[in-house]
């Protein structure tokens, strides 16, 4: 490591000892569930989210490691990483996503007495009051940061009345009051949350239902189907199996032959597109006798939006 270099970090861990110790942070569970539920907005319309989530979040499901994801880090904002790319990528937050659970402490871990931290929630603002209210806080908008580890939650609360995606401001001040040099930490950013008006959520609710339960019932059909044709396959005589035995080596023998190779593959591909377009209008007819059943008694069919 070159002189210089060490110097600096020598410097930066100096001023991490001396800055006193605020510790800010999200815990991974908590991340998991919202990033699980970011998985059900589709790209193009986060007013229409997905009754499954898409492929991918194991996958980064799996790369939160660490337990705590830190916001202020030893009395360093460090929030700027993620919230940044956050809002310039344009990432809007799911309708399901009403609270961030924060987690917060300024007693450092190697026994030195806590440092005296008052916090100052400035602006907590909708910009869209039609679609969602006021971010709203379980604590008092101004206080002090309390020594030992305790949470707070930031509550969202969409108006159910309009859908739509609002923009929502957050600005916090953190001022370390035993410090001569009064040093204050500003976090200011910039969200986008998607809202659902009571109706579209019934909406989608009552889809995502319907679809789950045509599935299951064509499933079943098949599964029926399935056993039956097994069962009389079973109870055919030992010599009328003989005889279908022998058909079928005529028939495979006729494939293998060639010639007629091409029209059988051709003939098996049409075969298998139109049991697949049977099945998706099977599957739509079922949908939509779902739902009408859902419009007549709204209530049987109203499920978790992520189920
Ligand atoms: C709020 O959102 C709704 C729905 O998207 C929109 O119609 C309305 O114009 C917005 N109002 C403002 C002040 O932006």
């Amino acid at each position: 490591m070159s002189g210089p270099l060490r110097l600096s970090l020598l410097l930066l861990l100096a001023a991490v000892a001396c800055s006193g110790e605020l510790n800010v942070w999200f815990e991974r569970q908590m991340l998991e569930s919202v990033i699980s539920q970011m998985m059900l907005l589709s790209a193009k319309n986060p007013l229409r989210p997905r009754c499954k989530p898409r492929g991918g979040a194991e996958q980064l499901l799996h790369r939160l490691t660490a337990d705590r994801f830190p916001i202020v880090a030893d009395g360093h904002l460090l929030s700027g990483i993620y919230f940044n790319s956050l809002s310039r990528s344009g990432i809007v937050l799911a309708n399901s996503i009403n609270s961030f659970t924060v987690h917060w402490a300024t007693a450092s871990r190697d026994g030195l007495p806590p440092t005296r931290v008052q916090y100052k929630f400035m602006g907590l603002h909708s910009h869209n009051q039609s679609v969602l209210l006021h971010p709203r806080l379980t604590v008092p908008s101004t206080g002090f940061v309390p020594a030992a580890e305790s949470s707070f939650q930031l509550n969202l609360q969409c108006t159910k009345r309009v859908s739509g995606v609002a923009e929502f401001e957050i600005h916090a001040v953190f001022q370390f009051s035993d410090r001569p040099e009064k040093r204050s930490l500003t976090m200011q950013h910039r969200f986008r949350k998607a809202c659902l008006s009571a109706a579209d959520l019934l909406k989608l609710q009552q889809k995502c239902y319907c679809r789950k339960k045509c599935k299951q019932q064509i499933k079943k059909k098949r599964r029926r189907r399935n056993h039956r044709k097994k069962q009389r396959a079973a109870n055919s005589s030992p010599s009328r199996r003989r005889s279908d035995r022998r058909q079928q080596r005529r028939r495979r023998g006729d494939r293998r032959r060639g010639g007629k190779k091409g029209r059988n593959s051709r003939q098996r591909r049409q075969r298998r597109r139109q049991r697949r377009r049977r099945l998706r209008r099977r599957r739509k007819e079922c949908q939509k006798e779902c739902r009408r059943g859902c419009r007549a008694q709204p209530s049987d069919c109203q499920q978790r939006e992520a189920d």
